[in-house]
Protein backbone atom coordinates (compact mmCIF):
# COMPACT_ATOMS: atom_id res chain seq x y z
CA UNK A 1 0.00 0.00 0.00
CA UNK A 2 3.03 2.55 0.88
CA UNK A 3 4.81 1.48 -1.49
CA UNK A 4 2.29 1.92 -4.12
CA UNK A 5 1.90 5.47 -2.94
CA UNK A 6 5.52 5.69 -3.16
CA UNK A 7 5.42 4.66 -6.45
CA UNK A 8 2.76 6.44 -7.97
CA UNK A 9 3.96 9.81 -6.41
CA UNK A 10 8.11 9.63 -8.02
CA UNK A 11 6.28 8.49 -11.21
CA UNK A 12 3.93 11.87 -10.95
CA UNK A 13 7.28 13.72 -9.72
CA UNK A 14 9.03 12.42 -12.88
CA UNK A 15 6.68 12.91 -15.67
CA UNK A 16 5.29 16.18 -14.87
CA UNK A 17 5.97 19.49 -16.74
CA UNK A 18 4.81 22.23 -14.11
CA UNK A 19 4.92 21.18 -10.38
CA UNK A 20 3.53 23.56 -7.77
CA UNK A 21 4.11 23.33 -3.77
CA UNK A 22 1.82 24.76 -1.52
CA UNK A 23 3.64 24.36 2.36
CA UNK A 24 2.15 24.82 5.65
CA UNK A 25 3.80 24.72 9.27
CA UNK A 26 4.91 20.96 9.17
CA UNK A 27 7.50 21.43 6.94
CA UNK A 28 9.21 23.64 9.49
CA UNK A 29 8.18 21.61 12.45
CA UNK A 30 11.46 19.37 12.27
CA UNK A 31 13.08 23.31 12.20
CA UNK A 32 12.01 23.65 15.51
CA UNK A 33 8.38 26.08 14.76
CA UNK A 34 5.94 25.08 15.95
CA UNK A 35 2.80 24.54 14.22
CA UNK A 36 -0.78 26.08 14.86
CA UNK A 37 -3.35 23.14 15.22
CA UNK A 38 -1.25 20.14 16.33
CA UNK A 39 -0.74 19.09 19.70
CA UNK A 40 1.57 21.60 21.23
CA UNK A 41 0.75 23.77 18.06
CA UNK A 42 0.14 27.68 18.88
CA UNK A 43 -3.43 27.87 18.92
CA UNK A 44 -3.73 25.32 21.59
CA UNK A 45 -2.19 28.11 23.71
CA UNK A 46 -3.14 31.16 22.30
CA UNK A 47 -6.05 32.72 21.02
CA UNK A 48 -5.74 34.15 17.41
CA UNK A 49 -8.94 36.45 17.76
CA UNK A 50 -6.86 37.78 20.73
CA UNK A 51 -3.45 37.91 18.66
CA UNK A 52 -4.03 37.70 14.84
CA UNK A 53 -7.04 39.85 14.03
CA UNK A 54 -6.83 43.53 12.66
CA UNK A 55 -9.63 44.14 15.76
CA UNK A 56 -6.65 43.06 18.35
CA UNK A 57 -4.19 45.00 16.75
CA UNK A 58 -6.62 47.96 16.89
CA UNK A 59 -7.66 47.26 20.71
CA UNK A 60 -4.28 46.28 21.90
CA UNK A 61 -0.94 46.59 19.59
CA UNK A 62 1.18 46.54 22.12
CA UNK A 63 0.35 42.85 22.95
CA UNK A 64 0.12 41.60 19.17
CA UNK A 65 3.46 43.76 18.53
CA UNK A 66 5.17 41.65 21.34
CA UNK A 67 3.26 38.59 20.46
CA UNK A 68 5.03 38.46 16.82
CA UNK A 69 8.36 39.82 18.38
CA UNK A 70 8.13 36.95 20.74
CA UNK A 71 7.58 34.85 17.57
CA UNK A 72 10.19 36.31 15.64
CA UNK A 73 13.16 35.71 18.41
CA UNK A 74 12.16 32.57 18.78
CA UNK A 75 13.00 31.51 15.08
CA UNK A 76 16.71 33.12 15.20
CA UNK A 77 17.78 30.08 16.58
CA UNK A 78 16.16 27.98 14.12
CA UNK A 79 17.67 26.70 10.59
CA UNK A 80 16.07 25.33 7.99
CA UNK A 81 15.54 21.50 7.04
CA UNK A 82 16.28 18.94 4.66
CA UNK A 83 12.62 19.34 3.43
CA UNK A 84 13.15 23.14 2.59
CA UNK A 85 16.43 22.36 1.60
CA UNK A 86 15.13 19.47 -0.87
CA UNK A 87 12.03 21.76 -2.56
CA UNK A 88 14.88 24.48 -2.83
CA UNK A 89 17.04 22.25 -4.89
CA UNK A 90 13.96 21.13 -6.94
CA UNK A 91 12.62 24.11 -8.07
CA UNK A 92 16.69 25.47 -8.65
CA UNK A 93 17.05 22.78 -10.95
CA UNK A 94 13.59 23.44 -12.88
CA UNK A 95 14.49 26.03 -13.68
CA UNK A 96 10.83 27.21 -12.80
CA UNK A 97 8.95 29.44 -9.59
CA UNK A 98 6.06 26.84 -7.89
CA UNK A 99 6.48 27.33 -4.59
CA UNK A 100 4.04 28.74 -2.28
CA UNK A 101 3.90 28.78 1.11
CA UNK A 102 1.89 30.06 4.17
CA UNK A 103 4.61 30.02 6.54
CA UNK A 104 5.52 33.58 7.76
CA UNK A 105 9.34 32.04 9.13
CA UNK A 106 11.49 32.81 5.96
CA UNK A 107 12.95 29.34 6.10
CA UNK A 108 12.23 28.78 2.24
CA UNK A 109 14.05 32.02 1.44
CA UNK A 110 16.83 31.02 3.48
CA UNK A 111 17.25 27.78 2.12
CA UNK A 112 17.27 29.34 -1.26
CA UNK A 113 19.58 31.30 -0.53
CA UNK A 114 21.77 28.28 1.11
CA UNK A 115 21.18 26.32 -1.72
CA UNK A 116 21.65 28.63 -4.30
CA UNK A 117 24.02 30.96 -3.11
CA UNK A 118 23.33 34.97 -2.37
CA UNK A 119 21.69 35.60 -5.45
CA UNK A 120 19.11 33.02 -5.65
CA UNK A 121 17.59 32.26 -8.80
CA UNK A 122 13.80 33.61 -8.94
CA UNK A 123 12.29 29.75 -9.40
CA UNK A 124 14.07 28.75 -5.96
CA UNK A 125 12.13 31.95 -4.00
CA UNK A 126 8.55 31.08 -2.23
CA UNK A 127 5.18 33.33 -2.63
CA UNK A 128 5.09 34.00 0.92
CA UNK A 129 1.19 34.07 1.18
CA UNK A 130 1.18 35.42 4.51
CA UNK A 131 3.80 37.55 4.54
CA UNK A 132 7.32 37.28 6.52
CA UNK A 133 7.50 37.80 10.62
CA UNK A 134 11.15 39.25 9.18
CA UNK A 135 9.45 41.97 8.09
CA UNK A 136 7.66 45.32 8.95
CA UNK A 137 5.14 47.59 7.45
CA UNK A 138 3.29 50.34 7.46
CA UNK A 139 -0.76 49.85 8.86
CA UNK A 140 -1.35 53.07 6.43
CA UNK A 141 1.05 53.57 3.50
CA UNK A 142 2.83 51.11 1.66
CA UNK A 143 6.34 51.50 3.16
CA UNK A 144 8.27 48.36 4.28
CA UNK A 145 11.39 47.74 6.25
CA UNK A 146 12.98 44.57 7.69
CA UNK A 147 12.24 43.99 11.18
CA UNK A 148 13.28 45.91 14.53
CA UNK A 149 13.25 44.91 17.80
CA UNK A 150 10.20 46.16 19.57
CA UNK A 151 11.14 49.88 21.98
CA UNK A 152 9.19 51.43 24.65
CA UNK A 153 6.83 53.27 22.32
CA UNK A 154 4.95 52.02 19.30
CA UNK A 155 6.73 52.11 16.13
CA UNK A 156 5.73 54.25 13.94
CA UNK A 157 5.96 55.04 10.16
CA UNK A 158 8.93 57.81 9.25
CA UNK A 159 7.02 58.92 6.10
CA UNK A 160 3.32 59.16 7.64
CA UNK A 161 3.03 58.71 10.93
CA UNK A 162 0.92 55.43 10.65
CA UNK A 163 1.64 52.08 13.02
CA UNK A 164 4.64 49.70 11.93
CA UNK A 165 3.26 46.25 12.21
CA UNK A 166 4.43 43.19 11.22
CA UNK A 167 4.48 42.29 7.36
CA UNK A 168 2.30 39.27 8.04
CA UNK A 169 -1.45 38.45 7.18
CA UNK A 170 -4.02 38.66 10.23
CA UNK A 171 -7.45 36.41 10.52
CA UNK A 172 -9.66 38.86 8.76
CA UNK A 173 -7.54 40.66 6.47
CA UNK A 174 -6.92 40.09 2.60
CA UNK A 175 -4.17 38.40 0.85
CA UNK A 176 -1.65 40.97 -1.48
CA UNK A 177 -3.89 40.21 -4.58
CA UNK A 178 -1.17 40.25 -6.70
CA UNK A 179 0.50 37.73 -5.36
CA UNK A 180 -2.75 35.22 -4.57
CA UNK A 181 -2.87 35.81 -8.38
CA UNK A 182 0.24 34.93 -8.94
CA UNK A 183 -0.22 31.75 -6.76
CA UNK A 184 -3.34 31.07 -8.54
CA UNK A 185 -1.63 30.73 -12.32
CA UNK A 186 0.96 28.25 -11.05
CA UNK A 187 -1.95 26.67 -9.46
CA UNK A 188 -4.02 26.24 -12.40
CA UNK A 189 -0.88 25.43 -14.74
CA UNK A 190 0.88 22.70 -12.79
CA UNK A 191 -0.34 19.14 -13.89
CA UNK A 192 0.81 18.41 -10.36
CA UNK A 193 0.46 20.24 -6.99
CA UNK A 194 2.75 19.00 -3.82
CA UNK A 195 1.25 19.64 -0.93
CA UNK A 196 3.25 19.61 2.37
CA UNK A 197 2.85 19.97 5.82
CA UNK A 198 -0.69 22.01 5.60
CA UNK A 199 -3.81 20.74 7.33
CA UNK A 200 -5.36 22.71 4.46
CA UNK A 201 -8.31 24.59 6.49
CA UNK A 202 -7.22 27.93 6.16
CA UNK A 203 -8.47 29.93 2.64
CA UNK A 204 -8.07 31.22 0.07
CA UNK A 205 -4.67 28.83 0.43
CA UNK A 206 -6.24 25.74 0.54
CA UNK A 207 -8.00 26.35 -2.42
CA UNK A 208 -4.85 26.44 -4.21
CA UNK A 209 -4.68 22.77 -4.60
CA UNK A 210 -8.59 22.36 -5.84
CA UNK A 211 -7.76 24.63 -8.67
CA UNK A 212 -4.56 22.78 -10.25
CA UNK A 213 -7.42 19.50 -9.87
CA UNK A 214 -9.94 21.49 -11.39
CA UNK A 215 -7.61 22.23 -14.02
CA UNK A 216 -6.67 18.70 -14.56
CA UNK A 217 -4.06 18.30 -12.49
CA UNK A 218 -3.61 16.04 -9.68
CA UNK A 219 -2.26 16.09 -6.01
CA UNK A 220 0.63 14.63 -4.00
CA UNK A 221 0.71 15.46 0.07
CA UNK A 222 3.16 14.74 2.51
CA UNK A 223 1.86 14.87 5.87
CA UNK A 224 2.07 13.06 9.22
CA UNK A 225 -0.95 12.35 9.28
CA UNK A 226 -4.15 12.60 7.09
CA UNK A 227 -5.80 15.91 6.34
CA UNK A 228 -9.18 16.76 4.20
CA UNK A 229 -7.26 16.79 1.38
CA UNK A 230 -6.13 13.44 1.83
CA UNK A 231 -9.34 11.53 0.09
CA UNK A 232 -8.83 14.13 -3.09
CA UNK A 233 -4.98 12.89 -2.99
CA UNK A 234 -3.45 11.01 -5.91
CA UNK A 235 -0.89 9.49 -3.83
CA UNK A 236 -0.28 10.28 0.14
CA UNK A 237 3.22 9.79 1.50
CA UNK A 238 2.94 9.75 5.55
CA UNK A 239 6.36 11.22 7.07
CA UNK A 240 8.12 14.05 7.86
CA UNK A 241 8.74 16.49 5.28
CA UNK A 242 12.42 16.45 6.17
CA UNK A 243 12.67 12.63 5.12
CA UNK A 244 9.92 12.38 2.82
CA UNK A 245 11.09 14.96 0.55
CA UNK A 246 14.86 14.69 -0.12
CA UNK A 247 13.65 10.82 -1.07
CA UNK A 248 11.23 12.47 -3.53
CA UNK A 249 12.16 15.29 -5.44
CA UNK A 250 16.34 14.58 -5.29
P1 LIG B 1 -1.47 23.67 10.87
O1 LIG B 1 -0.90 23.71 12.24
O2 LIG B 1 -2.93 23.88 10.73
O3 LIG B 1 -1.13 22.27 10.19
C1 LIG B 1 0.16 21.71 10.24
C2 LIG B 1 0.14 20.41 9.45
O4 LIG B 1 1.45 19.90 9.39
C3 LIG B 1 -0.75 19.31 10.07
O5 LIG B 1 -1.54 18.73 9.04
C4 LIG B 1 0.29 18.29 10.60
O6 LIG B 1 -0.20 16.96 10.54
C5 LIG B 1 1.44 18.50 9.65
N1 LIG B 1 2.80 18.18 10.17
C6 LIG B 1 3.28 18.38 11.42
N2 LIG B 1 4.57 18.05 11.49
C7 LIG B 1 4.94 17.61 10.25
C8 LIG B 1 6.16 17.14 9.66
N3 LIG B 1 7.30 17.05 10.36
N4 LIG B 1 6.15 16.79 8.34
C9 LIG B 1 5.00 16.88 7.61
N5 LIG B 1 3.82 17.32 8.12
C10 LIG B 1 3.79 17.69 9.40
O7 LIG B 1 -0.62 24.71 9.99
P2 LIG B 1 -1.00 25.35 8.55
O8 LIG B 1 -1.74 24.39 7.73
O9 LIG B 1 0.27 25.91 8.02
O10 LIG B 1 -2.28 31.55 9.11
O11 LIG B 1 -1.94 26.54 8.99
C11 LIG B 1 -2.42 27.40 7.99
C12 LIG B 1 -2.52 28.82 8.51
O12 LIG B 1 -3.26 28.84 9.74
C13 LIG B 1 -1.18 29.45 8.89
O13 LIG B 1 -0.50 30.02 7.79
C14 LIG B 1 -1.60 30.52 9.86
C15 LIG B 1 -2.53 29.68 10.68
O14 LIG B 1 -3.43 30.36 11.46
C16 LIG B 1 -2.32 32.82 9.57
O15 LIG B 1 -1.76 33.16 10.61
C17 LIG B 1 -3.10 33.75 8.71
Amino acid sequence: MEQGQWRQARRLVREARHVVALTGAGISAESGVPTFRDAGGLWKSYRPEELATPEALARDPRTVLEWYAWRRSALADCRPNEGHRALARFFLRRGEAGLVTQNVDGLHTRAALEEAGEDPAEAALPLELHGAVGRDRCESCAARWPAEPLGETLPRCSACGGLRRPDVVLFGEMLDPDLLDRARRLAERADLCLVVGTSAVVYPAAALPLATREAGGLIVEVNVRRTALTEVAAAALRGEAGTVLPALLD
